[in-house]
């Protein structure tokens, strides 16, 4: 089987791109990544990246609106990502702590070939700080959720989902690393289905199959 080409989009530490990495090179997961992109210069990942030998790349948000005007700056900075990403043609983006909203080009031309990492279990508190809101919320379970990307905001088809306790005494922080934990497992294991043809979306639910038929 050709390993499943793919692109990790990220913003910061990067722990989740760590954990496909390590996947991919003790041989569970059959996935060569190509690039990592990330829309800050400082963004701990790249340095993971650079580390295992992988092509490690940054388009500036910040830069790139400082050169043009505000009302073009998202269609700018999408139109160089997404040339960017065409470059090395992969066959699956993964989005990994990636810090902005993917706009309708990118999705149109990666349609149903885009996912991401949500550190609730969705459809519970999407958007930001997803462990605060479970906490604020009083759930006694939250975990991850991987999903495809669509239009909307943490809406797309689910692949997976861990849970894990919310315990009386948890933090924002302890039930983040909590989660966390699971995160690592969880994307690793998203992508080997996708890798081995058993993920497929059916309106707007997946389809996972036993055995890649
Ligand atoms: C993770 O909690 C992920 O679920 C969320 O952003 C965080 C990224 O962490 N989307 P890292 O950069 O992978 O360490």
């Amino acid at each position: 089987m050709q390993p499943l080409k793919i692109a990790v989009l990220i913003s910061g530490r990067g722990s989740n791109l760590q954990a496909i990495m390590d996947s991919i090179e003790s041989s569970e997961l059959p996935a060569k990544i190509l690039c990592v992109i990330s829309d800050k210069p400082d963004a701990y990942g790249l340095e993971r990246a650079r580390k295992h030998g992988i092509q490690a790349e940054t388009v500036d948000y910040k830069e790139i609106a400082k050169t043009c005007g505000r009302a073009s700056q998202l269609d700018t900075y999408e139109s160089i990502l997404l040339d960017t990403l065409q470059r090395y043609n992969p066959d699956l983006v993964c989005l990994a702590g990636y810090m902005r909203i993917i706009g309708p080009k990118i999705i149109s031309a990666f349609r149903g070939r885009i996912i991401n990492i949500h550190p609730a279990l969705l459809p519970s508190f999407p958007g930001l700080h997803s462990q605060k809101q479970a906490l604020d919320h009083g759930v006694k379970i939250s975990g991850c959720t991987v999903h495809f990307v669509d239009e909307g905001c943490d809406t797309g088809p689910i692949i997976l989902q861990k849970a894990v306790p919310v315990l009386e005494d948890d933090t924002e922080e302890t039930l983040s690393v909590r989660i966390l934990e699971q995160e690592h497992r969880a994307y690793p294991e998203a992508i080997r289905l996708i890798a081995e043809g058993r993920v497929r979306i059916e309106g707007r639910k997946t389809k996972i199959s036993k055995d890649g038929k």
